[in-house]
This record gives C-alpha cells, sequence and structure tokens, in this order.
C-alpha cells in the first residue's frame, strides 16, 4: 500500500470522529447495556434512549474501530448481534480500570475535555479554552449549573468514602507548617468540599471554620460538615471571592486558588481577602506549581488554567500589586508556595 500523503497524515491526525464515537459511547453507558444484553442495536437504542439508526451507525464505527465485535456467523434472527472486545471492555464502568468516567461528555471531566476543542483561543488570548464557550468559564459552569448537582453529591460521598488519604498535592502543609496556634478563626476562600479545612480542624481544635465556594460545592461541603465530627466548628457559605468574603477572621487561606486566574482576577482575589482580613488579619495563600513536563502537558494545563505554575517571586509580586506584605515564608518545596500575608 502507498505511503500516505503529508495531507492524508493530517487530516488522519486532526480527525474528531474516533474520539467523538469512543466517548458518546461512554456517555450513552453503551458498554454497560451491552454487558446487561442488549447486543442489538434496537435493543440498545431503547436502553440508551437513542434514534436506532444512528445508534447503529455508532456500532458499525466502533467494530471498524475494533472496540466492539459481532457474530461471526449470522444468527436465528438475522440481527446483528455485538460484544465488547478486549479493547471495548474499560468502557464498562465496573471494569477494575474503567475509563468511562474519565471519557464521559457530561460530567465535569467532560465539560473540560470539550474546551480543548477552542485551544486556538488559549493560543490567542492566554485565557482558558472554556471562556470560549456559552456560559464562559468552567468554575461557574460546573458550579451554578443544576446539571451537576449530583456529580458534586457524589463526589462529596467519595470524598467522605476516603477521608483517610492524605492530603494532595503537598496540601499536608498547610496543616502541619503553619503555626495555627496564634489563629481561632479561619475562612478557607474556594475551600471545594471542605477536605483541607476539615482536615485542619480535627488536627487543630481550637479553630472554627467557613468555607466559601460557588453554590453546587458549597452546599456538599456544607452536607459534609454537618455529618462530621467538626459539625459545631465548621459552616459553608456561598459566595464568590470576587464579592466582599466574611469579613474579621484571624486567617484567610488561598489554597490552589490564584493558578485558576490571570494576574488582574488573581490581584482582585487578593485584595477581596485584605478587605475581609482587615488590619489585623492574615492571609494563608498556599498556591501549587504544576509539574510541566514537556509541551502537551504544557498546553492540556494551559487549556485549563491561566497560570499553572506561577513561582513564590511571582506570587510575591502579585501580593505587593494587592496591597499585600510577605509576614512568613514556609518551607519551598516544588508543588506548593505559603507565604502568610498582611495588609501593608
Ligand atoms: C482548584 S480548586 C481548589 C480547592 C481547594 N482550595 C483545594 O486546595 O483543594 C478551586 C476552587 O475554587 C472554587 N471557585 C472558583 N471560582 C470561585 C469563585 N468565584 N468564588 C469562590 N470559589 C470559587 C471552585 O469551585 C473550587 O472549589
Amino acid at each position: 500500500m502507498a505511503e500516505p500523503q503529508p495531507y492524508e497524515k493530517l487530516l488522519s491526525l486532526a480527525d474528531l470522529l474516533a474520539p467523538s464515537a469512543i466517548r458518546a459511547a461512554a456517555t450513552l453507558r453503551l458498554a454497560d447495556h451491552l454487558h446487561a444484553g442488549a447486543t442489538t442495536s434496537a435493543a440498545l437504542a431503547e436502553r440508551a434512549g437513542t434514534r436506532p439508526d444512528v445508534t447503529d451507525a455508532l456500532l458499525r464505527y466502533l467494530t471498524e474501530l475494533g472496540i466492539l465485535t459481532t457474530d461471526e456467523a449470522p444468527t436465528t434472527d438475522a440481527v446483528t448481534h455485538y460484544a465488547l472486545t478486549a479493547l471495548g471492555e474499560p468502557l464498562l464502568s465496573d471494569h477494575p480500570r474503567s475509563v468511562r468516567e474519565v471519557l464521559r461528555g457530561d460530567s465535569m471531566i467532560g465539560h473540560g475535555t470539550r474546551a480543548l476543542l477552542h485551544l486556538d483561543h488559549t493560543v490567542r488570548t492566554g485565557e482558558p479554552s472554556h471562556f470560549a464557550e456559552p456560559g464562559g468559564g468552567y468554575w461557574e459552569t460546573v458550579n451554578n449549573d443544576p446539571a451537576y448537582a449530583g456529580e458534586w453529591a457524589q463526589q462529596a460521598r467519595a470524598v467522605d468514602a476516603h477521608a483517610d488519604l492524605p492530603l494532595a498535592w503537598g496540601a499536608e502543609q498547610i496543616v502541619t507548617a503553619y503555626d495555627w496556634s496564634r489563629a481561632r478563626t479561619v475562612v478557607d476562600v474556594g475551600g471545594h468540599l471542605g477536605v483541607i479545612l476539615l482536615a485542619l480542624l480535627r488536627r487543630h481544635p481550637h479553630l472554627r471554620g467557613t468555607l466559601v465556594d460557588l453554590k453546587n460545592v458549597a452546599e456538599q461541603a456544607a452536607a459534609r460538615f454537618a455529618r462530621s465530627d467538626a459539625a459545631d466548628r465548621a459552616e459553608a457559605v456561598v459566595g464568590s471571592f470576587f464579592e466582599p468574603l466574611p469579613a474579621g477572621a484571624d486567617v484567610y487561606l488561598l489554597s490552589a486558588i490564584l493558578a485558576d486566574w490571570d494576574d488582574k482576577d488573581a490581584v482582585r482575589i487578593l485584595e477581596n481577602c485584605r478587605e475581609a482580613a482587615g488590619p489585623h488579619g492574615r492571609i494563608l495563600l498556599a498556591d501549587v506549581a504544576m509539574p510541566l513536563h514537556g509541551a502537551a502537558t504544557e498546553l492540556q494545563y494551559r487549556s485549563m488554567m491561566p497560570a499553572p505554575a506561577r513561582d513564590a517571586a511571582e506570587l510575591e509580586a502579585l501580593c505587593a500589586t494587592a496591597g499585600l506584605r510577605v509576614t512568613w515564608r514556609g518551607p519551598a518545596t516544588g508543588v506548593r508556595t505559603l507565604l502568610e500575608l498582611a495588609a501593608r
């Protein structure tokens, strides 16, 4: 066979049909339905609530890709029956190495992945690719759209089930390296499901904490706190760090927040913390620097966040612009920069 021409190679490299077909199969749970006995296109369409004719085309294409196989011998009903190949099995939800959650399009991960199609926007502007989509930023969409509320609840239960795992991305430093003895109250700004705040309150029983985050996640954090052993010391409130924050706490924790925002927005977030902290409060900045190994990883991160790897000097410059001075520097680690800050 003749070597493909460069234009053919390019078209093949850029082709979106195979990834889209595999992701459609994951979203529609086709592997699970097949495994449960719906082996024809009509049966699968009924289970998945899809159009039988297009489902049939999808199944035939997945067969061409080697993800499905069909009966070798014609069956008595003269209808094609499909089965998963070894390649298709990880699309099953209960496969030990299942990839369904990663590939489905109707999840938070799927929402994030789709934004890659707008990589040109990131290259042009430096903004995350989501900003090129209707509805704007990733966090607003997954936090304010009720469609994602169920997934957040699922994540909250998963976090409860793994409460004994160590904190990720060097966040243990927040709990152990900082001197919490002088603080009584902490506001965890953009505190997500409250994993760090709960760890903090458990380790330092004299502390009380308030988590601020957008709607879907803050509601789940509140439910987690209510069923936790720190229920009387932890609360979660719905709010935005671009709006005034609960005032007068001793420490405002900003963990893994600024990387998601460009310099202008990062300064606004820091200024809001400074306003809420007043002259006596402190801000504990605990930002992450993602490991950018190679161009592919860098592009992936840059499509999601404008500043994946700010170093300590860059963070200190932002803090100075926001009217903050550094009052303590945490131990240097590869992934975390810990800085305690106060109003100048
Ligand atoms: C990368 S996560 C960091 C979570 C947590 N602080 C940690 O260290 O694991 C960013 C968090 O910021 C929250 N967030 C995004 N935009 C926000 C906003 N405008 N106001 C408050 N929280 C926001 C997200 O919902 C998410 O929980």
